[in-house]
């Protein structure tokens, strides 16, 4: 969700008005993927690295997250949406935490799209998790593979991201499901995340559809 800040800072705005902004925008962008048949939705809103920004910040987007559950699960909810959390829960207050809980457990029989929320989340910290996970199982070496890896994860269940989109004129994963996107096709907007509305989406799927995925095979000639 990259570029709120700056979204807002062209607008002579605070960079709370932005990301405002950017979770207004989550409501279109969902239900373009549910008309375009996308299973699973996940939305990078706050990183391992992110706790590095000024605490009035920090704050701001943990209030923002608790307080959008509130306004947003009933919605949600009713709209068949099933919300997963991708992330620790480790450093956040009791009170979020339990709100988070709440709306994993209100909507886990929905099935029209999951929505997968990455906050406190590091592709780094889910493979160290992984890591220590299977240690503490007592795995033997040899039993470790992709597939038992992947029982490990935060989410066995959900595939590999097909389409990694990143907004705001980067060009970087930063940490962002490292195992799950070792095939993803990337596609790179300048476009801000509150500007990123159906008529973008549809553009990185057409892209999408374009791209020949090979997974590092070549055709036969
Ligand atoms: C990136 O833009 C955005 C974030 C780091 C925060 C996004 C998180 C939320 C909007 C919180 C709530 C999330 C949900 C799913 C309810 P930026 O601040 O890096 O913008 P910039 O690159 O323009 O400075």
């Amino acid at each position: 969700m990259d570029g709120n800040g700056r979204w807002a800072l062209q607008r002579g705005w605070p960079r709370a008005a932005g990301h405002q902004a950017g979770v207004d925008n989550i409501r279109p962008i969902l239900e373009c993927c549910v008309e375009a048949g996308i299973g699973c939705l996940t939305l990078y809103a706050f990183s391992t690295e992110n706790w590095d920004r000024p605490d009035k910040e920090v704050s701001g987007l943990l209030t923002l997250l608790g307080s959008t559950i509130q306004r947003q699960l009933r919605d949600l909810d009713r709209n068949g949406v099933q919300i997963r959390h991708s992330g620790s829960l480790e450093r956040i207050h009791p009170r979020l935490q339990a709100e988070v809980h709440r709306a994993i457990e209100v909507t886990r029989a929905n099935d029209r799209i999951i929505l997968n929320v990455a906050f406190n989340y590091g592709g780094r910290d889910e493979i160290i998790h992984a890591v220590r996970q299977m240690v503490a199982a007592d795995l033997p070496a040899a039993q470790i593979s992709e597939t038992t890896f992947r029982q490990y994860l935060h989410h066995p269940d959900l595939p590999d991201l097909d389409l990694v989109i990143r907004t705001g004129g980067e060009f970087r994963l930063s940490n962002f499901m490292l195992w799950q996107t070792a095939y993803a096709e990337y596609y790179a907007t300048e476009t801000y995340w509150p500007a990123f509305g159906p008529a973008q989406l549809h553009e990185a799927l057409a892209e999408f559809s374009r791209r020949e995925r090979r997974f590092g095979r070549i055709e036969d000639s």
